[in-house]
């Protein structure tokens, strides 16, 4: 194995069930620890996080962070902590009804593009790429920058790669200066590139602001509530906004905006994505799992309409399928952490600024903590005292724990929860030219996230009666009703026919619903 395939999640699990939960590494003149095992992440995690809270950089994640001006790569600290503020408080909580409208109207937009596709096969991993795409994008900018989006991607991908690659500069500082990889150039011309596009955006935003009690402000619009214009009276909304942020003066700059949107663009888009595919994928290789999972569905939910957010809780083993995939394929496989002084871990000594990368995905198939560790078997999640993924069980940690743990995880888990269900509610799903589940190629690719090594590609056939096929039948028994019986009194043809107007009008409040998207209830939508 040459060294790249070592330092991906699978290369130092091998490595780990050679050496054990802890091994020690040294890259360059860093030191580096593998954590991976649930015992020894307790520890860095939960009994010492504050000495295991900060993040390493490398010269890539350094410069297009506008030097760790954003949350996810800052060093654990005051400014930290006031960013997370923000992130919980205002910007991932849940409070911020766009994030949610927007993660409902995508997924009705996927329903749609995977019903004009039906019986031909669709790329789901680019389709749902797509979806978490557009949900964070919109999450961030609202509706109003849309047109710029093409330009955004095309950003981010060069972000992506150079946070991927492979810069000698990151081991022998000196060669900094030459660049002999010509990486210097590229991330000046990125984060020029950024700049431009999302300069234009807030300035958008700062000419047309929206009112303070707004609904549907996007996460522009919240951050510019705390901009640092170097003006105490300033324009901006602060004087107004009384909570706790802002009576500790919290202040953000430009570049503040631009790095924690990247967060929410990386934090929330590959991950999201990657779940959403791996959940699919994963019940489409398991028949008998994704069949008891749709006669769920149609138990709880019914063959005439789509999911509502009020189901989610009621379909217990579609939960066990979503804990289940993310325990083979935590979104982010490693979690990356450094050491702020010298300390000591199962007895061995770690120097201060060592590199600790916590393997989930080594932690999530130990097999001396899961039965059968490497198969997909849902069911095991419904023992009574199963582990859960909030944190408290080290087996399971897709969203880490503790201080540095995910704060978009509410956000997250509704996007996979909402776009899973409809998915497997509303269509079933075929492999296509005649490939069987076993077939599947279940390999990944390393980089930020673990996605499919190979994108899915499946055949959408729709699976819940049409309301208006239902309709038309009710009509057609309506006429035979008045037409065969006579016999009966016309007291008994009202009530028959009272009967079936209710249905109508039912199944109608429920395609209002369903097109409404919301969690509305049936009093507001009557057809009187
Ligand atoms: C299925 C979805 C997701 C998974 C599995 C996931 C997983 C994670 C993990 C493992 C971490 C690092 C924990 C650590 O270092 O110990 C993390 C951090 C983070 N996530 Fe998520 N995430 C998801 C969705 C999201 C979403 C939707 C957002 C934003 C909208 C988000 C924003 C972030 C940010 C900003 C951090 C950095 C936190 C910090 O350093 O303090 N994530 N996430």
């Amino acid at each position: 194995m040459n060294i790249m395939d070592q330092m991906t999640h699978r290369g130092l699990a091998k490595l780990a069930r050679e050496f054990g939960g802890l091994v020690h590494l040294r890259l360059g003149m860093r030191h580096a620890f593998v954590v991976s095992t649930p015992d020894v992440a307790r520890e860095v995690l939960q009994v010492q996080d504050n000495l295991f809270s900060n993040r390493p950089a490398t010269i890539a994640i350094q410069y297009l962070t506008y030097d760790r001006a954003d949350m996810a790569f800052a060093h654990y600290g005051p400014f930290w902590r006031q960013m997370r503020k923000l992130c919980v408080m205002k910007l991932f909580s849940r409070k911020r009804a766009e994030s949610w409208a927007a993660v409902r109207e995508e997924v009705e937009l996927l329903l749609s593009t995977a019903h004009a596709s039906r019986g031909t096969p669709i790329d789901l991993g680019e389709a749902v790429f797509n979806l978490t795409m557009n949900i964070t994008y919109r999450a961030a900018f609202g509706v109003r920058s849309e047109h710029g989006q093409q330009e955004f991607i095309s950003i981010l991908q060069e972000f992506s790669k150079l946070f991927g690659a492979f810069n000698l500069a990151d081991f022998v500082p000196w060669l900094r200066w030459f660049d002999p990889q010509g990486i210097n150039k590229r991330l000046v011309e990125a984060r020029g590139s950024l700049d431009r596009f999302i300069d234009r955006i807030i300035d958008e935003h700062v000419t047309n602001p929206k009112p303070v009690d707004s609904l549907d402000t996007d996460m522009v619009d919240d951050m510019l509530t705390y901009l640092d214009t170097g003006d105490k009276n300033t324009n901006n909304q602060s004087a107004q906004v009384d909570d706790e942020l802002q009576s500790s003066s919290f202040k953000l700059t430009r570049d503040n905006i631009k790095a924690i949107i990247m967060d929410v663009m990386f934090g929330g888009t590959e991950t999201v994505a990657s779940a959403i595919e791996w959940a699919m994928a994963e019940l489409m290789k398991s028949p008998e799992d994704l069949k008891r999972v749709q006669q769920e569905l149609a138990e709880v939910v019914g063959m005439d309409r789509k999911v509502h957010e009020s189901d989610l809780d009621k379909l217990p083993f579609f939960m066990c399928a979503m804990k289940e995939t993310l325990r083979l394929h935590p979104p982010i496989p490693l979690l990356l952490h450094e050491t702020a002084e010298d300390c000591e871990v199962s007895g061995y000594h770690v120097p201060a600024r060592s590199r600790v990368m916590i393997n989930s995905y080594a932690i999530g198939r130990d097999p001396k903590a899961w039965e059968e560790a490497d198969a997909f078997k849902p069911a095991r999640f419904e023992r009574a005292g199963a582990p859960d993924f909030k944190g408290s069980h080290f087996e399971l940690i897709p969203f880490g724990s503790g201080r540095r743990s995910c704060p978009g995880m509410q956000l997250g888990l509704y996007a996979l929860y909402l776009t899973v269900a409809q998915l497997l509610h509303c269509f079933e799903w075929e492999l296509p030219n005649g490939m069987r589940p076993s077939e599947l190629d279940m390999n990944d690719v390393f980089g930020l996230t673990a996605p499919r090594a190979v994108r899915l590609v499946a055949v959408p056939t729709p699976r819940l009666s049409c309301p208006c096929f239902r309709v038309l039948s009710l009509c057609f028994c309506f006429l035979y009703v008045n037409k065969s019986l006579r016999g009966l009194t016309i007291m008994d043809k009202e009530l028959l026919c009272f009967g079936m107007c209710w249905l109508i009008k039912v199944d109608c409040v429920m395609s209002l619903k369903d097109m409404k998207q919301g969690e509305t209830t049936l009093d507001v939508y009557t057809l009187d």
